[in-house]
């Protein structure tokens, strides 16, 4: 028992580490993301798909207050009426943890 509670608690200090370790994503690590969490089906950085291109909703977020949160929501919750006609349907944690998403949304708004 004490051997299974000292793994998990060096288990969950990794898991601390590696968190705030990643908290900037290059271009190569965040596409893989979006291919692995399904949204590159939907975005590109510059091209619209589906869903608007993410220099899109970059030059639209930036400088607005709140905006990593807003967007967190909007890829949470789904979203429609923002950038057109066509909606985005809700992304459970099963799709992308809350730590992955937040680091996406704030490489997209680095675009
Ligand atoms: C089925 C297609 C589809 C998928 C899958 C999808 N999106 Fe979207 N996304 C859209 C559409 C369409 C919009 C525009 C919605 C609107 O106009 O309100 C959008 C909007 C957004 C926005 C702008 C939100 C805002 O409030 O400014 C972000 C950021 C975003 N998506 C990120 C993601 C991420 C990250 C994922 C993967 C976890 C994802 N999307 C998956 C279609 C999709």
């Amino acid at each position: 028992m004490k051997v299974l509670v000292t793994t998990l608690t060096a288990a969950a200090v990794l898991a601390l580490f590696s968190a705030s370790a990643s908290a900037a994503l290059d271009d190569a690590k965040a596409e893989a993301l979006m291919k692995k969490s399904g949204c590159a089906a939907c975005h590109t950085v510059d091209k619209k798909l589906v869903g608007p291109a993410y220099t899109a909703v970059a030059a639209k977020r930036k400088g607005e207050k709140d905006a990593v949160a807003v967007m967190e929501k909007s890829v949470r919750a789904g979203s429609k009426g923002v950038y057109g006609p066509m909606p985005m349907p809700p992304n459970p944690a099963a799709k992308i943890s809350d730590a992955d998403l937040h680091d996406l949304i704030e490489w997209v708004l680095t675009k």
